[in-house]
């Protein structure tokens, strides 16, 4: 695997993003840096303990159909990493999660005000930057933002009108996620300008791989333990969060699931049970449909990327989605 996490990727390429990935670093740092020590000191908590930084990454490739140089582009990737982690400190509140990124959530360190009072400021150090880079990008900002707190709080309610449980979920997984990946490769090339088409094609690449990207981490919630994910397995079942691979099971007519799916269909309070669960799932031919269907959308995700022109920015989306694809296996 390369440096910057894609296989294959053209080395002259690899070389430019990670010199303008360095520089997202230290503008991220920079852009937290206020007047109150402890504020800056929960923000700083997250952004040090890493993370994928898949989203500004995804800004800085897309940002190459069009000029790669242009004004903002690194401001932009800030906006896109700084947004998600105000909805990681305020998801980790609403999830009661112990562990993000390997270490204690803010939550568990220090407390659920001071989480979301963090969350909120990264929010207002986001919409600072936004105002320098104009109307249109503060507008995409804002849809997204509906979106994905659209899609955080439709996941605490059960499906509504005529969807099925499934349908709901992918839905809820669209908003909460595939909203601000979009975005993400969208601002790109926005600010970059590049054509039309082409923002329309990488806005709708980066939807649907946001889909895929958290289909697979719902199941890396399942199969994954916390040193490969830095989160504590089983949250979702914790929190009675239903997911790809517990919504096969619920809709599952087997009298084999029986006892699974009484399980399921409540939040599961008792460590020992939510372990057991787990085996069983990691067991059970729904994590395999599920991989499946993740494979599935992932392909249909690259279609979007064949009307890209041909090139070394194409060629690193398509390793990229592949990584994302492949993630669970
Ligand atoms: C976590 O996102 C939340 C989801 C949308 C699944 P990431 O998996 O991108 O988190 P980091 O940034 O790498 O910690
Ligand atoms: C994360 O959803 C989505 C957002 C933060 C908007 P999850 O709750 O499924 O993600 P993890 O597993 O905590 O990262
Ligand atoms: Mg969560
Ligand atoms: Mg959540």
């Amino acid at each position: 695997m390369s440096q910057i996490g894609i296989p294959d990727i053209d080395p002259a390429l690899e070389k430019e993003l990670l010199a303008s990935m360095a520089e997202v670093e230290s503008f991220l740092r920079a852009a937290i840096e206020g007047k109150y020590p402890l504020v800056i000191e929960t923000s700083r908590h997250l952004v040090d303990a890493g993370g994928k930084r898949l989203r500004p990454l995804l800004t800085l490739i897309a940002a190459h159909f069009g000029n790669p140089k242009a004004k903002g582009i690194i401001e932009a990737a800030v906006v896109c990493e700084l947004t998600h982690l105000g909805t990681l400190y305020h998801d980790d509140v609403m999830d009661d999660a112990p562990l993000r990124r390997g270490v204690a959530s803010a939550n568990n360190r220090w407390n659920n005000t001071v989480a979301i009072l963090t969350g909120d400021y990264l929010f207002a150090k986001t919409s600072q930057l936004l105002a320098d880079l104009g109307p249109e990008a503060v507008r995409l900002q804002a849809l997204t933002f509906e979106r994905l707190v659209i899609g955080q709080i439709t996941e605490t309610q059960g499906s509504s009108s005529g969807k099925t449980q499934l349908e709901h979920y992918l839905s809820v997984v669209a908003d909460k996620t595939g909203s601000l990946i979009s975005a993400s490769a969208r601002y790109g090339a926005m600010i970059s300008g590049a054509d039309l088409k082409i923002m329309d094609a990488l806005t709708k690449f980066g939807e649907e791989i946001g889909i895929v990207f958290q289909l697979a981490d719902d199941i890396i919630d399942i199969a994954s333990d916390s040193k490969e994910s830095g989160k504590t397995p089983g949250t979702d079942l914790r929190e009675g969060v239903p997911t790809l691979v517990t919504l096969f099971i619920l809709e599952s007519d087997d009298p084999a699931d029986l006892e699974l799916k009484k399980l399921l269909s409540a939040p599961i309070t008792d460590d020992a049970v939510v372990q057991e669960v787990i085996l069983k799932l990691r067991n059970h031919s729904a994590l395999t449909r599920s991989r499946e269907l993740v494979a599935k959308y992932g392909q249909s995700a690259q279609e979007h990327l064949k009307t890209l022109p041909e090139g070394s920015a194409k060629a690193a989306l398509v390793g990229l989605s592949q990584a994302v694809i492949s993630r669970t296996s």
